[in-house]
């Protein structure tokens, strides 16, 4: 299947909303017009679904391409990487019948630790002992930890550092000590043992030693060489640890912001961004979600949907289309066209609302707040459109919809200045209306 735009030479997916948007089920539709899948950002904590031929796979690491035979796979270095969900993520492929074998990943990613998972545990445990005011609800993967260590470097560990076992050993030393100042009175066991984590990591960087190598010279290369790269943004942008809303955010640049950084392939070489979004809004973990719906309208979206997290299990916050905070999506990752994703879900509302302004102190504005403390004093302004009782699961053409479903589309593309060039209406491949 291909989609009606020409590729680019390098194109980006990247969720508008808080995550979950289904970019899992775009990359994968897109990849086949690309040679590479780079993924850029976060860690363990993204989660990607993709049917294949009625198969299921719940991706974390693995960049969605890998399902395409023959397509590269690279792990970029602004990637934080769980050797063990990696290597257990590899295994489960190859175990279904799907090649591993172009995966590659940068010797500077970081390494994300037990250790940092007990610390992601124990900070979220410390904040919520205030009333719960400050916690963040995070999947618990050690992804904050592990960018902050980064950014202090002296506790840091880098792919590139399990091949060099005694400088490995010294940087777990150092990294030890002050993890065990932090997290005293904790029974970590060996996830604070220097000793037992070299061995294990180690013994990890040689089975990975094929794998590992300067992804960013690797990626120029394929540039040069007229190949076509798909960038495969996690999480999203309202999580966005600059852009989003802070401080409830993952600690990673989501937005195609990030791939300059996360690849070391700059911006210019972009020319195609597909913005996913839902048809309606979802959240998980802590922090404000304007139209939010804690009533049956949230409780039908999420289990027509299936609203529960691929990483952590948790149900997700759901409510009403949110078109204030995409648009700002929209600007802020400079979207060519948008992926409109879980269509099907809407079906059966005889109204369907869309927020198009907030109420913020008696003010009305129809700029996002991209700051979590404010954005929690915006009220909603909705606008109220036709909804469709019809199931639209089998409608394989937009002209095909019924028609206030395509008025809901125009709608939302006049709203936020950009072409839907994608439309989902089910899970499988097959259920993608290209436009
Ligand atoms: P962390 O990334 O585990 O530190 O979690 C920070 C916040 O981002 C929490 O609210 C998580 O629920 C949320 N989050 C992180 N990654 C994703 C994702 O891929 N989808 C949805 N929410 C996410």
């Amino acid at each position: 299947m291909t989609t009606s735009t020409s590729p680019g030479t390098c194109t980006a997916v990247v969720g508008l909303h808080w995550g979950d948007e289904g970019k899992g089920k775009v990359v994968d539709l897109l990849a086949a017009e690309h040679d590479t899948v780079v993924r850029y950002n976060g860690g363990a904590n993204a989660g990607h679904t993709v049917v294949v031929d009625g198969q299921k796979f719940a991706l974390h690491l693995v960049p969605s391409g890998i399902l395409y035979p023959g397509k590269l796979a690279v792990v970029g270095n602004g990637v934080v990487v769980d050797l063990e969900k990696l290597l257990e993520e590899t295994e489960a492929l190859e175990a279904r019948g799907v090649s591993t074998e172009s995966l590659v990943v940068s010797s500077r990613a970081h390494v994300v630790t037990a250790y940092h998972k007990l610390e992601d545990e124990f900070r979220e445990r410390l904040a919520a002992g205030d009333g719960g005011g400050s916690a963040i609800g995070t999947t618990k993967r050690g992804i904050g930890p592990c960018y902050a260590d980064k950014a202090q470097r002296a506790t840091a560990v880098r792919i590139g550092d399990l091949l060099r076992p005694d400088a490995l050993h010294e940087k777990l030393e150092t990294a030890c000590r002050f993890k065990r100042a932090l997290l005293e009175g904790l029974d970590a066991g060996e996830a604070l043992d220097a000793d037992a984590l070299t061995s294990r990591l180690s013994a990890v960087g040689e089975r990975l030693r094929p794998r590992i190598t300067d992804t960013t010279y690797l990626l120029h290369d394929q540039l040069r060489a007229g190949k076509r790269l798909l960038f495969e943004g996690g999480n999203a942008t309202l999580l966005d640890v600059d852009h989003g809303t802070y401080p409830y955010v993952t600690s990673s640049n989501c937005t195609a912001l990030g791939i300059s950084t996360g690849t070391g392939v700059p911006g210019r070489g972009l020319d195609r961004v597909v913005g996913i979004m839902k048809a309606y809004t979802t959240r998980v973990g802590a922090g404000p979600m304007p139209t939010e719906q804690k009533n049956e309208t949230g409780n039908r979206i999420r289990e027509r949907g299936r609203e529960y997290g691929t990483t952590t299990g948790r149900p997700r916050r759901c409510g009403w289309l949110d078109l204030v905070a995409t648009r700002y999506s929209v600007m802020i990752n400079g979207v060519t066209d948008v992926a409109l994703m879980l269509f099907d879900v809407l079906a059966g509302f005889d109204q369907i609302q869309v927020c198009t302004a907030y109420d913020v102190a008696g003010e009305r504005t129809d700029r996002f707040l991209p700051d979590g403390i404010d954005l929690a004093h915006a009220e909603p302004v909705y606008q109220s459109l036709p909804g469709f009782s019809e199931e639209i699961t089998a409608v394989r053409a937009r002209r095909d919809l019924p028609a206030t479903a395509q008025k809901y589309v125009d709608f939302i593309e006049e709203f936020l200045g950009v072409r839907v060039s994608i439309i989902s209406v089910g899970p499988g491949r097959e259920q993608t209306l290209l436009a």
